[in-house]
Formats: C-alpha cells, sequence, structure tokens
C-alpha cells in the first residue's frame, strides 16, 4: 500500500513540473475555464492603464473592452479566484523582419499599473519592441512570477537587481536582442533558488567575472544555463563542488575565455548540450575516459558538443569514443593536429562533424562506420595518405561532404575500386572539389544536379555503360563537357555552359539516346554529326543563341520522338527529312527565324501530339493534311508566322486538341462553324492527364512535366489577328 500512495505522489509531482516545463499548457487550462470567472475590477483598470502605455500599432489588443478582462487577449485568471494569473503579450512574428514581425511589435511604456495583479505568475513580452528602454525595475515586484520572459523584447539597460526578489521564478529569459546593455552585476541571482532555465544572453556581466560560477552554483534546479556573449572572460579551472547537477544546456559562448578547458565542465553527468564557441579556449582537450571513472554512469549523456573557433592544440584524444551519446560534434576552426582517432568510429549516433580549419592531416578508416553521420567537414586541413572506399563504406545517411581545401596542398592519393558505389548520395555545396574530378572513378550514375555548383568541368570521369550524367540546375561555365562512349543520358540543361555544341559530338558520344543542353548560353551551328546519334530519342536544344540553318540530319534518326529547339535564332527552311520521325510527338521549334513552307513530308509525323512552329516566318498555305494526318494532335501552335488560306474544316476532326493557336497570320475565308465541336476542348483536365500517362514513359528528364504542362494545364483557342470572317462559337468569346 505504502509503496502505491508514494508512486502517486510521485507521479503528481511529475505532472507539476511538466506543467511548468510547457507554459502554453498552462494557458489553455485556464482560458478554458475562464469561462466561469469574472474579472476583479481593480485588476481591470491595472490592465487598461497598462494598454495606455503601450504602442500598438496592428491593433493586437482590440480585444481588451468590455467588462471581463479575463477574456481579453492574453489575459489568464485562476479559475478559482478570479485574479488574473497570466499576462501573455509575446510576439511570436518577431523573426519574420520582412512580413508581420515589426508590424505586430507592441512598443512604447511598461507601466507599473502591472504591480496591481497581486497574483501574475506569468509575463511574457518577449519579440515586442521597446526600443531600448531599461528593463523597469519594479518587475522585481512581482514576486509571485515564476515565469518571465523579456527576451528579444529590446530592453536595455542594467538587470535590475531587485529581481533578487522574485524568489519563486523558475524561468527567467533576458535574451538581449540589441547586443548593447550596461554592466549588471550577478548578487541578485543568489536568490532565486528555484530557478530551471536561465538566459541573460546579450547582456554585460564583465562585473560578475570573478564569480559568476559561484553565483550560479547555488541554484542547484538549474537545467538550462545560457550565457552567450557576456564578457564573463574567466572560466576557473578548478571549482570544488558543483551544485547544479541536473543542467542539461550549458552556453558560454563567445565570452572571450582564454584559458584551458576545465575538466570539472565533464563532469557534469546530466549535461547534453555543451556550447563554448567563439571563445579563446587554449591547449589540449581532456581525456574523457576520467568522466567514466568519476561517475556511476558509464556513458556521458553529451549529445552537442561545440568547441569551434578556439585556439585548441594537440591531438584529437581517443577518448572522444567514449562520448558514445554524440550527435553534433564541432571542432571547425582551431588548430587540432593528428589523425581522426579510430575511436571515432564508437559514436554510432554522431549526425554532424565539423573538424574544417585544422592542421589534421590523417583520416581513419573507422570514420566509414559513421552510419548515422550525416554532414562531414573535412574542409581546409592538410591531409595526407591515402583514402579508399572503406573510408566511406557505411555512410549511408551521408548528404553533404565538405572537402575544400582552397588555401591547402593536399596530398591525399585516392584509390578507389573500378566497381565502388558510394553508399550515398551527395549534396555538395560550394565549388564542386577538384579532388572529384581527379578520382579515377567509373561511374553508373553521376547526379549533382540542381546544387549551387560552379566551376569547369574537365571530362576526366569515365562511366560504365548505359550511365547517365546529370549536371543540371547549376552554375558550371566553360565549354560543353563530352565523356566518350558510354553515357547514354546527358542532362546539361540550365547551367551557363558557353561556346559552341562540340562538332564531334556524334563520334564522341555515339551511345546517347537524351541530350539536354537547353537554358545554357550555346552559340554557334547545330553539329552536323548530331545525325550520327541513331538512338537518340529526345533532342533538346531550346533556349540558346543557335543558328545557322537546321540540318537536313533527321533520317537515320529514327528512334526520336521529342525534338525542341525553340528559342534560338535558327533560319531557314524546316528540313524535309523530319518526314522520316514516324515516332515523333514533340516538334516544338517557336521562336526563331524560320522561313518557307511547312514541309508536306511532316504528314509522316501521324503520332504527333505537339507541333509549335510559332513565332517564326513561315509562309505558303496552312497546310490542309495537318488534320488528316496528325489525328492525335493536342496542341497546334502556328501563331506569328505569314500563313494564308483558309482554316480547313478538317481541324474540327481532331478530337483531343485542346490548345489551337492560328493568331497573327494572314489566314482568311470562314471560321468553320463545326470549330465549335472541337470536343477535346471540353475534356475535363483529369480525364486527359489519365488517358495519356501511359504513353509517355520515355521522355526526358524534367522536359517530361513541362510538355505536360503545356498539354494539359491550357485549354484554348485564338484565331485572333488574321482577316477571317465568321463568328467563334459562344463558348470561346471570353478566352
Ligand atoms: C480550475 O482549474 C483547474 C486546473 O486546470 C481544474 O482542475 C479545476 O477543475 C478548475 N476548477 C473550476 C471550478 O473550473
Ligand atoms: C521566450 O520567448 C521566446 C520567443 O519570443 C522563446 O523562443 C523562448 O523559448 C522563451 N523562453 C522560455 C524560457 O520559454
Ligand atoms: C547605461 O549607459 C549609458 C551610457 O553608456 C548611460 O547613459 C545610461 O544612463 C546607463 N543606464 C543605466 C541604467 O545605467
Ligand atoms: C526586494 O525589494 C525591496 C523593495 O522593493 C528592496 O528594497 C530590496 O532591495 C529587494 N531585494 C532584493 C534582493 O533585490
Ligand atoms: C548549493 O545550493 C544550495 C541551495 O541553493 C546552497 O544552499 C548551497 O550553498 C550551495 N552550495 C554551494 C557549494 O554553493
Ligand atoms: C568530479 O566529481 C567527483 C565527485 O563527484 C570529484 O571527486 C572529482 O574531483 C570531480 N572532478 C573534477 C575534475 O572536478
Ligand atoms: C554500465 O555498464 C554496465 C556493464 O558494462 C551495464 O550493465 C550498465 O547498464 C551500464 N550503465 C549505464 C547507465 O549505461
Ligand atoms: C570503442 O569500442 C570498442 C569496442 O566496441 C572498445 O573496445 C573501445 O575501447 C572503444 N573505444 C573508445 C575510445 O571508446
Ligand atoms: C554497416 O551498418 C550496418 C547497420 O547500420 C551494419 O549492420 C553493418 O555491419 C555495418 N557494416 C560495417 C562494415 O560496419
Ligand atoms: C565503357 O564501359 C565498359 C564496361 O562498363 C568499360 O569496360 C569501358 O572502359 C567503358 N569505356 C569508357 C570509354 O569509359
Ligand atoms: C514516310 O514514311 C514512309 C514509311 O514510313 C517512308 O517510306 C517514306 O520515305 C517517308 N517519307 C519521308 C519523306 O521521309
Ligand atoms: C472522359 O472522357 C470521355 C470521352 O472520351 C467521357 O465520355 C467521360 O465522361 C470523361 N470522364 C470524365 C471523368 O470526365
Amino acid at each position: 500500500m505504502g509503496h502505491s500512495v508514494s508512486s502517486i505522489e510521485l507521479l503528481s509531482i511529475v505532472l507539476l513540473v511538466s506543467r511548468i516545463l510547457h507554459p502554453k499548457t498552462i494557458s489553455f487550462a485556464f482560458c478554458q475555464s475562464d469561462v466561469n470567472v469574472n474579472c476583479i475590477p481593480s485588476e481591470r483598470e491595472a490592465l487598461i492603464e497598462f494598454k495606455g502605455g503601450l504602442t500598438d500599432p496592428s491593433n493586437q489588443l482590440s480585444s481588451w473592452v468590455g467588462k471581463d478582462c479575463c477574456k481579453w487577449t492574453g489575459v489568464s485568471c485562476n479559475n478559482r479566484t478570479g485574479h488574473v494569473f497570466m499576462l501573455n503579450l509575446r510576439n511570436s512574428n518577431a523573426d519574420d523582419l520582412e512580413g508581420n514581425g515589426a508590424m505586430d511589435a507592441l512598443g512604447g511604456e511598461i507601466k507599473p499599473s502591472l504591480l496591481h495583479l497581486n497574483d501574475l505568475n506569468y509575463l511574457d513580452l518577449s519579440g515586442n519592441n521597446f526600443g531600448g528602454i531599461p528593463i523597469p525595475d519594479f518587475i522585481g515586484s512581482l514576486r509571485k512570477l515564476k515565469y518571465l520572459n523579456l527576451s528579444g523584447a529590446s530592453l536595455s539597460g542594467v538587470i535590475p537587481p531587485s529581481f533578487g526578489n522574485l524568489s519563486n521564478l523558475n524561468f527567467l529569459d533576458l535574451d538581449n536582442d540589441l547586443g548593447e546593455s550596461n554592466e549588471s552585476d550577478l548578487r541578485w541571482l543568489s536568490h532565486l533558488s528555484s530557478l530551471k532555465y536561465l538566459n541573460l544572453k546579450g547582456f554585460d556581466l564583465i562585473k560578475a567575472s570573478g564569480y559568476w560560477l559561484e553565483a550560479v552554483n547555488v541554484l542547484p534546479s538549474l537545467k538550462e544555463l545560457h550565457l552567450p556573449s557576456c564578457r564573463l572572460s574567466n572560466l576557473p579551472s578548478t571549482f570544488p563542488f558543483i551544485n547544479f547537477t541536473s543542467l542539461q544546456v550549458l552556453d558560454l559562448s563567445n565570452n572571450g575565455f582564454n584559458s584551458a578547458i576545465p575538466y570539472w565542465l565533464f563532469n557534469i553527468s546530466s549535461l547534453k548540450y555543451l556550447d563554448l564557441s567563439s571563445n579563446n579556449l587554449e591547449g589540449q582537450l581532456p581525456a574523457f575516459e576520467s568522466m567514466k571513472s568519476m561517475r556511476k554512469c558509464n556513458s556521458s549523456s553529451l549529445e552537442t558538443l561545440d568547441l569551434g573557433y578556439n585556439e585548441f592544440t594537440g591531438k584529437l584524444p581517443s577518448s572522444l569514443g567514449y562520448l558514445k551519446n554524440l550527435r553534433n560534434l564541432q571542432l571547425w576552426h582551431n588548430s587540432f593536429q593528428g589523425s581522426i582517432p579510430a575511436s571515432i568510429g564508437n559514436l554510432s549516433s554522431l549526425e554532424q562533424f565539423y573538424l574544417g580549419d585544422n592542421k589534421m592531416n590523417g583520416l581513419t578508416e573507422s570514420l566509414g562506420l559513421l552510419s548515422a553521420l550525416v554532414y562531414l567537414d573535412l574542409s581546409e586541413n592538410p591531409w595526407e595518405g591515402v583514402v579508399t572506399e572503406t573510408h566511406f563504406v557505411n555512410l549511408s545517411s551521408l548528404k553533404e561532404l565538405n572537402f575544400n581545401q582552397n588555401s591547402l596542398n593536399v596530398s591525399l592519393v585516392f584509390n578507389f575500386s573500378s566497381d565502388w558505389l558510394p553508399p550515398f548520395k551527395l549534396r555538395i555545396s560550394d565549388t564542386f572539389p577538384d579532388w572529384f574530378w581527379g578520382l579515377n572513378l567509373q561511374v553508373d550514375e553521376l547526379d549533382v544536379g540542381s546544387n549551387q555548383l560552379s566551376g569547369k568541368v574537365p571530362n576526366s570521369l569515365s562511366f560504365r555503360e548505359s550511365s547517365t550524367v546529370d549536371l543540371s540546375s547549376n552554375l558550371f561555365v566553360g565549354a560543353l563537357p563530352l565523356w566518350p562512349s558510354n553515357v547514354t543520358k546527358l542532362y546539361l540543361n540550365d547551367n551557363l555552359f558557353s561556346g559552341a555544341i562540340p562538332g564531334d559530338i556524334g563520334e564522341v558520344m555515339p551511345s546517347l539516346t537524351d541530350l539536354d543542353v537547353s537554358r545554357n548560353s550555346l552559340d554557334g551551328r547545330i553539329p552536323l554529326s548530331i545525325g550520327n546519334l541513331i538512338e537518340l530519342v529526345t533532342l533538346v536544344i531550346s533556349n540558346n543563341n543557335l543558328s545557322g540553318e537546321i540540318p537536313e540530319f533527321f533520317s537515320h534518326l529514327s528512334m526520336l520522338w521529342i525534338i525542341d529547339m525553340s528559342n534560338n535564332s535558327l533560319s531557314g527552311p524546316i528540313p524535309r527529312s523530319i518526314g522520316s520521325l514516324s515516332f515523333l510527338k514533340f516538334l516544338i521549334l517557336n521562336e526563331n527565324n524560320l522561313s518557307g513552307r511547312i514541309p508536306p513530308t511532316l504528314q509522316n509525323c501521324t503520332l504527333m501530339d505537339s507541333l509549335d512552329l510559332g513565332e517564326n516566318r513561315l509562309s505558303g498555305n496552312l497546310p490542309s493534311w495537318i488534320a488528316k494526318s496528325m489525328t492525335s494532335l493536342l496542341t497546334l501552335r502556328l501563331r506569328s508566322n505569314s500563313l494564308v488560306g483558309k482554316i480547313p474544316s478538317d481541324i474540327c476532326g481532331l478530337s483531343t486538341l485542346h490548345l489551337l493557336d492560328l493568331s497573327h497570320n494572314n489566314l482568311s475565308g470562314f471560321i468553320p462553324p463545326c470549330i465549335g465541336n472541337l470536343s477535346g476542348m471540353s475534356f475535363a483536365l483529369d480525364n486527359i492527364t489519365e488517358r495519356y500517362e501511359g504513353q509517355m514513359s520515355v521522355v526526358t528528364k524534367g522536359r517530361q512535366l513541362e510538355y505536360m504542362n503545356t498539354l494539359f494545364l491550357v485549354n484554348s483557342l485564338d484565331l485572333s489577328s488574321n482577316n477571317l470572317s465568321g463568328d467563334l462559337p459562344g463558348q470561346y468569346l471570353d478566352k
């Protein structure tokens, strides 16, 4: 019996604590029960007066009218006594600087009328903008406060010593967003023995440099201590007795500490997060195994260790391997040297490892065991030795590898076997690493599309049969790279490649099935040798500055399915040999200077889905055979040419047509009345999508969507700017 009673007690303590830890829960609970209580008139007056001091540009407090102040935005009352218990006026849009953040901010004066709220437990004014006024002294007299959040509220001055009266406080967050404050001391802190959370970021505590640790040490319940950018400068090397044995988060970054790292820090067994970055800490790291023996617990709870931007020297201790729960290890910008210890392989939870900008020269094969690793930064170190696939063997989670060595001569030898398949697919940042191009790799697929990669692409990689190279949507410059023989799909579109398409492309890459070099800055003529690419299915060279005539080279390209040469400066006639492409579905030649007639040989292309010859200088009759031979046309665009003649009434038979644009020509005669019967125009979107989905399995990557969009999202008929007579059927009049 006794046993079960005490578990119930324990449970209620846990509930209480979790309430306090999640203030929102409290607010919700009390808001709900507000229905039965009435606001106490003197407290209502106090709130009205408080509101009078505030500026409220976007009228956040518009609900602060009427009698029942317990129903006002941000106000919660105790459901039994009716006293205001909580005032939560946090500006949660504070981070949204571009949008409403500034607009929503309250400002002005914080009036001491709040002192009439006798039961105020919770005060949150964070994220507002009080324009640098000092933290009001009177807040120190709100003795019942358990939660006080003034973070990011543009308050300044000194931390009022009267805060020493807030002995019930559990949470104190004064995170100073202004980066300027007057020198505060910390003697007031000793009375706040219930504190669980303390954040004084950005307050100048230089006066407390000599005793800040003693001041904090009387707070046995402290779980989070944030004192970054406080000018503390002195981190005692010894500390006799650690009182704050529940501490989980310790942030002492950017304080100018310039000693060795004190060992007692690693004696805080509950610590999960330790940030000492951006100080001037020096010397070697401690041997972490001593931590193990000093405590009953075998392994440290540390999950984040940030020692970046200091002046540490010496080797990385092998005992790092004892920090088994580590997920984020930041050691960058120090002077660590030697090899990564083999014990690193024991850190099976490690997700981020930053070692950039040090003096390390040795990698370890056990790096390859870090199967949880997502980000690995090995940049800017004078690495030596041989890198093999073992170094990467189990890095199956790896997403980003930074191996940039801009300022260093790296003497690494990369030795990978030719059939190695990396276990990860990288997103590589910055410039594409030169060492990568230097690898003597044979790869199946190189996919680095949609990164921010820049620089030139050398031709040194080799590929196995039927491989894909996707460098699309990057910032690559220079000549179009070609790789001999084995590449079948080459996507170089959306880059900054310039110069001509290499004249020998047809000889160098005979296996190409898909070529997309669109949206670059290519000029010159279309090389004749493309006519040798007999397996070519998609040829997309649109949106460049290509000029000259389209070669008569189609007679051997019998597999072609998509031709897109739009938006170039191509001139001359449309080649007759296109008529030999009996599988052609997309012929997109718009926005060029093509002239002459539409070649009658196109009658052979009976599978055509989309014919776009718009914005050229084509002349002659609008061919009457189009509708007879291309019976499955979805879109027909011939706009802005010099076509003459009548609109053949056969067009009405194109049952799937839903984009017809013949505008800006010299067409004459009557608009065939049957044009109102074009049934494709009335298809529901889903219906058409569904019908054509199965047919377009072989379409160049990325293009598929684009063509689909044109095909399925538009239902339109444009015959304007011709010499036509007759009326459009009613349903098109407003299109
Ligand atoms: C008052 O609130 C508490 C805590 O939310 C709840 O347990 C209690 O039932 C409420 N009392 C009334 C009278 O609403
Ligand atoms: C204080 O408010 C800010 C938002 O303005 C929030 O991010 C922070 O977590 C709050 N502090 C505490 C201790 O709840
Ligand atoms: C803070 O310092 C400024 C000058 O740096 C001074 O004008 C101001 O009075 C000080 N404020 C307080 C509260 O000490
Ligand atoms: C507590 O408040 C009283 C009166 O406001 C003040 O005189 C006293 O100095 C305060 N105590 C501390 C520790 O700040
Ligand atoms: C530990 O904290 C308690 C409670 O605040 C305090 O009484 C005691 O002096 C502290 N011990 C040390 C060594 O600071
Ligand atoms: C760590 O704590 C143990 C007792 O908890 C103590 O004996 C030891 O001296 C402490 N070590 C350091 C470096 O403070
Ligand atoms: C400590 O190690 C022992 C044996 O290696 C193990 O049984 C025990 O569960 C470990 N304790 C903790 C807290 O990890
Ligand atoms: C790493 O783990 C192995 C076995 O799992 C153990 O023998 C070795 O001592 C560990 N090394 C460190 C530094 O933790
Ligand atoms: C790689 O990791 C998997 C599980 O993540 C494990 O089963 C396998 O043994 C590891 N391989 C090596 C070589 O460590
Ligand atoms: C093409 O692939 C084959 C087999 O994968 C390989 O033996 C050959 O070396 C490759 N050729 C080139 C030029 O990479
Ligand atoms: C049209 O196609 C037929 C057979 O598919 C072929 O014999 C003929 O040469 C083609 N005409 C042209 C102009 O290519
Ligand atoms: C799909 O199109 C057919 C005509 O081909 C029509 O009979 C059918 O009702 C359409 N279905 C939907 C859901 O629109």
